[in-house]
């Protein structure tokens, strides 16, 4: 099916529909969310804690990001794919940014937009992050970017924890409002808005003009995203409060595979009538 482009969530969004956005690290989780139909695919950088075992998303290599990207990529369906600039890979300079945006894009035309994780710094009453200049660049490239705001994981040590934002004062919220309006104004088509008060992302969402999509910032927001291993129940550990787990995939794999060695072990599987091959002739075998 023809994938949904810009314009095609844009309808959704001014018809009031809530856009539905979910992760996918690979082809096998990226053909789960194009076959239940979501609207967006996010290969984002939580690949890296909740995929490949490291403990912080600043962990990723650029590299590595891209394999995964490409294989999310090869999964056949009409979800809008959105990639995240993995840490390292932009701040250095505004032509590095550029240059890793486009990186991403050329990986797969399926490849519609790069998200970019931006703070809420200022000075002199001025906005002052570096995302925002970088993100205003790749617009006027024609590189549709995707702004993410309040917790910032890429920002963890800057931030002092996975914390809620915007919740401690009223400069605060407005900070990160701010934020939203200057990336809606610098051409961003659509803002993520992670662990912020439902208060503040309703707020927000009602005074802009492009889809918001929330992950801890309540219903109010235009779209939802969640992390398909969380929501599923992928890794043992806790999940943030504010996933619902609609699946237990931990649990049921290890017991399928407990199964599975058990019938080993026991000899029940292979079943030779059920799993077995039969030699067509067996004149070929009168040696046994
Ligand atoms: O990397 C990611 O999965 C994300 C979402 C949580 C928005 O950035
Ligand atoms: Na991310």
């Amino acid at each position: 099916s023809r994938q949904l482009s810009i314009a095609d969530l844009y309808s959704r969004y001014k018809s009031n529909q809530p856009i539905t956005m979910l992760t996918a690290y690979d082809y096998i989780t990226a053909t789960w969310a194009q076959e239940a139909q979501c609207d967006m695919i996010l290969v984002g950088d939580s690949l890296a804690m909740c995929s490949l075992g490291y403990s912080s998303t600043t962990d990723i290599g650029l590299d590595e990001f891209k394999y995964h990207v490409k294989s999310v990529c090869r999964a056949q369906g009409s979800a809008f794919i959105v990639v995240d600039m993995p840490f390292g890979s932009f701040e250095s300079s505004l032509e590095k940014g550029i240059e890793t945006a486009i990186s991403l894009m050329k990986l797969s035309s399926k490849v519609g937009a790069v998200k970019l994780e931006v703070g809420s710094s200022q000075s002199q009453g001025k906005l002052t992050d570096y995302s925002l200049r970088l993100a205003e660049e790749l617009c006027t490239r024609g590189i549709p970017v995707m702004g993410h705001v309040g917790l910032t994981p890429q920002r963890v040590h800057a931030l002092s924890g996975y914390k809620v934002q915007g919740n401690k004062s009223s400069a605060d919220s407005l900070a990160i409002f701010e934020t939203a309006q200057e990336l809606q104004r610098i051409g961003c088509f659509s803002i993520v808005l992670e662990c912020v008060p439902h208060k503040i992302s309703q707020y927000i969402t009602s005074h802009l003009k492009v889809p918001t999509i929330g992950i801890g910032a309540g219903n109010g927001t235009s779209g939802q995203v969640l992390v398909q291993s969380d929501m599923l129940g992928m890794l043992s550990g806790q999940v943030p409060k504010f996933v619902h787990k609609y699946g237990n995939f931990h649990k049921s794999s290890v017991e399928h595979i407990r199964d599975y060695i058990k019938d080993v072990t026991e000899r029940r599987f292979p079943d030779n009538s059920i799993e077995g091959f039969k030699v067509k002739d067996e004149v070929w075998v009168d040696f046994i």
